[in-house]
């Protein structure tokens, strides 16, 4: 067996990896406030829809009115900067990060929540116009719990990155780990 380095012997860079932590910190961060903002902000809304009274048409449009401001603070800035920064991210490696199981579901999944959105946006400029009926009440609420829990997912997928199946040290070896016996 051999023995245990010394604690006072320099450490070889075997992996070929860059020194420092690189710019990923710096990316990660505004990355967490757009998410957050983005959940932060269809949770609101969510909270405005299940406040206003189906019998009552002027809540309903009221609520409408508030959601409509919300989505143009909150949750169109939040949406856009985590795409964004998720894309800056990727392209710091996109080789490795596009083959990981995680990401491509994540991808399939966003432009769900892009659907989601125009159909919500739509469902929420027609309150004011028409009179509100429970049905469409009912049917915006319905919308922004389903953009919440997709959010929520699409936020598991990209902390939590499971494996989904994948082996990444087997399916993808690097050349520094199938040297080593
Ligand atoms: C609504 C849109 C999005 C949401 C809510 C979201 C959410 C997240 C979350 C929660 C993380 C984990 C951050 C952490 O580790 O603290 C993450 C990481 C990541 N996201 Fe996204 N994301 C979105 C869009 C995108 C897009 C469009 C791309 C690529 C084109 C992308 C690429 C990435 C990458 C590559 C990482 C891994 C960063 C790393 O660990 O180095 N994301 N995302």
């Amino acid at each position: 067996m051999d023995a245990p380095p010394s604690p006072t012997a320099p450490i070889t860079n075997i992996h070929g990896r860059k020194p420092g932590r690189g710019i990923r910190p710096w990316l990660l961060i505004p990355k967490v406030l757009c998410f957050a903002t983005l959940l932060g902000g269809l949770i609101a809304a969510l909270g405005i829809a299940m406040s206003a009274r189906p019998d009552d048409p002027a809540s309903a449009q009221q609520a409408a009115r508030t959601i409509a401001v919300i989505v143009h603070w909150t949750i169109i800035p939040g949406g856009a900067g985590a795409f964004l920064f998720g894309l800056l991210l990727l392209l710091q490696h996109p080789a490795v990060f596009l083959r990981l199981r995680w990401l491509q579901l994540k991808l399939v999944l966003l432009p769900a929540l892009i659907l989601l959105h125009l159909y919500t946006r739509h469902l929420n400029k027609s309150l004011p116009d028409h009179p509100a009926t429970p049905g469409n009440l009912t049917s915006l609420r319905g919308m922004l719990l389903a953009a919440v829990l997709l959010t929520a997912l699409i936020i598991f997928l990209g902390r939590h990155k499971p494996r989904l199946t994948q082996n990444w040290a087997k399916d993808f070896p690097t050349p520094a780990s199938s040297r080593r016996p």
